[in-house]
């Protein structure tokens, strides 16, 4: 594949202050498609004085920046959303060659991104309060809404485009300036949202942009300045955890979107072609590597076989190779040790006693690519069960009584999504209610969209995305009392 022309035309230098800069130490590093293993770009490489440079940007701008009109930052949120449609072409075939996910699902990807500024800019012109008076009758209270302050924002690579719309957005609208670290294993499609927000009219030191092989001292930097308000993380639950102690220094609000293992239910009862379109979309969307992936598929035993059979009948018939490539169904993963981990999985599971039904290999030659599988009889004990797979490896584990299941799907330190699957109206909120999750999709395999709270609880993290309660995220709640005339 040649490197596309949306990729060529990028700045690929740090952005500080409304200025393209290259890093204060002149290091880049290559960004490697994952379906061919070629580079395709070299960005620069941020330290911890660029990202000082970033936040003193940000900090410098937050009071002029929170005191623009809500209409204003709704308005440069509505029309960045307009140009990311418009170039939709451009951000997916970027977001393809870093990423490897087919074009058709990058194209989706910048829909579902860019909705997250169109729902923003509406919700910038809603942010409200209370008025109140106390119970004595001799106080009235005004409870206000204003911006945190300065945000760090540090995103992954599984969905380069709307997990920095998804913060980004919420964030503009509330009045915050930011600090943005996306993935170094996919700086590109970020680097290209930038451009967008710049054209849109984001004025500067608005948005700071750092990308870094060294992420731990880039935002270690911004964690112990003192100066940022809020950190927003979507990542591993090892590095949120370390976020959080950070945040405690400086006693900094936190959202963390961190790691998933969500269980996903079939009964009996369940209506098997809705079941196997959901296991599918929850399974294969992004090659599985998504935190809200299905990764233990629970079957009661009367359909398990019949449907572990029709879902490795749709695995077989999806077309794997370069996203790039007309028809591609399934691209490579993002790199080799995200490979290896999927093998590693796979056989382990094997060994403990799974059946491979399809796939269980990855196809010859360069890329990153590995099979759709589907393996039955998986063992209480393999590893895929506690460890998120982040692969297109559907692990098929039978049960017998509902109580059993509601047990099995608890059974984890996470709490991301869950999914269900059942006809039976009183068996789907009993279930539903007993699942320690954030969020169930009760007969569809599909739970996130910008217009619904998305977040997890137990390890799978604090605060939500998306939705009404989005903004609260970046909001604080300001108090005036005055004596209530008598
Ligand atoms: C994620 O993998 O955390 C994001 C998935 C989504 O937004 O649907």
């Amino acid at each position: 594949m040649t490197t596309p022309t949306a990729v060529t035309k990028l700045n690929t230098d740090l952005f500080i202050d409304g200025t393209w800069v290259p890093a204060q130490s002149g290091k880049t590093f290559e960004v490697i498609n994952p379906a061919t293993e070629e580079v395709l770009a070299s960005v620069a490489d941020g330290g911890a004085e660029d990202a000082r440079a970033a936040l003193d940007a940000a900090a410098a701008k937050q009071q002029a920046w929170a005191a623009t009109a809500p209409r204003e930052r709704g308005e440069i949120l509505r029309r960045a959303y307009e140009l990311l449609i418009e170039r939709a072409d451009d951000i997916a075939a970027i977001m393809t060659a870093e990423m490897g996910k087919p074009l058709a699902e990058a194209k989706g990807e910048v829909v579902y991104g860019a909705e997250f500024f169109r729902w923003f800019s509406e919700e910038a012109v809603r942010i409200s309060g209370d008025q109140t008076l106390s119970p004595d009758g001799k106080t009235r209270f005004l409870v206000q809404r204003q911006p945190v302050g300065p945000c760090v924002l540090v995103t992954p690579w599984n969905f380069p485009l709307a997990m920095g719309t998804r913060k980004i957005g919420p964030a503009v609208a509330a009045g915050c300036t930011m600090v943005f670290k996306p993935a170094d294993l996919t700086p590109l499609t970020s680097l290209a949202l930038v451009e967008v927000l710049v054209e849109a009219g984001l004025p500067e030191g608005v948005l700071n942009v750092v990308n870094t092989t060294d992420p731990g001292s880039v935002v270690t930097a911004w964690m112990e300045s003192g100066k940022a308000r809020k950190v927003s993380f979507t990542g591993s639950t090892a590095v949120g955890k370390h976020l959080l102690g950070q945040a405690a220094q400086n006693v900094m609000r936190a959202s963390m979107e961190l790691g998933g293992n969500a269980p996903f239910i079939v009964f009996d009862d369940a209506d098997l072609d809705v079941a196997v379109e959901g296991a599918m979309a929850a399974k294969m969307r992004n090659m599985g590597e998504a935190c809200v992936a299905a990764n233990r598929i629970y079957a009661q035993a009367g359909i398990a076989e019949e449907f572990s059979r029709r879902v490795a009948e749709r695995m077989q018939q999806l077309k794997v190779g370069d996203g790039s490539a007309e028809g591609t169904q399934v691209g490579p993963l993002v790199e080799r040790k995200a490979l290896d981990k999927v093998e590693t999985l796979v056989t382990d599971a094997i060994d403990k006693g799974a059946k491979v039904i399809t796939g269980g290999d990855r196809p010859e030659g360069k890329g990153f690519f590995y099979n759709p599988t589907v393996l039955s009889g998986v063992s209480k004990d393999a590893e895929l069960m506690e460890t998120e797979i982040f692969g297109p490896v559907a692990a098929v584990i039978p049960f017998e009584t509902e109580d059993e299941v509601i047990t099995m799907a608890n059974a984890t330190p996470y709490g991301l999504a869950g999914y269900l699957f059942t006809t039976d109206v009183a068996r789907a909120f009993r279930v539903s209610d007993a699942m320690e999750v954030g969020m169930v999709g009760l007969n569809t395999g599909m739970v996130s969209n910008p217009s619904a709270p998305f977040g997890g609880i137990k390890q799978s993290g604090l605060g939500r995305e998306g939705g009404k309660e989005g903004i609260e995220e970046f909001l604080e709640v300001k108090l005036l009392a005055m004596p209530q005339p008598g």
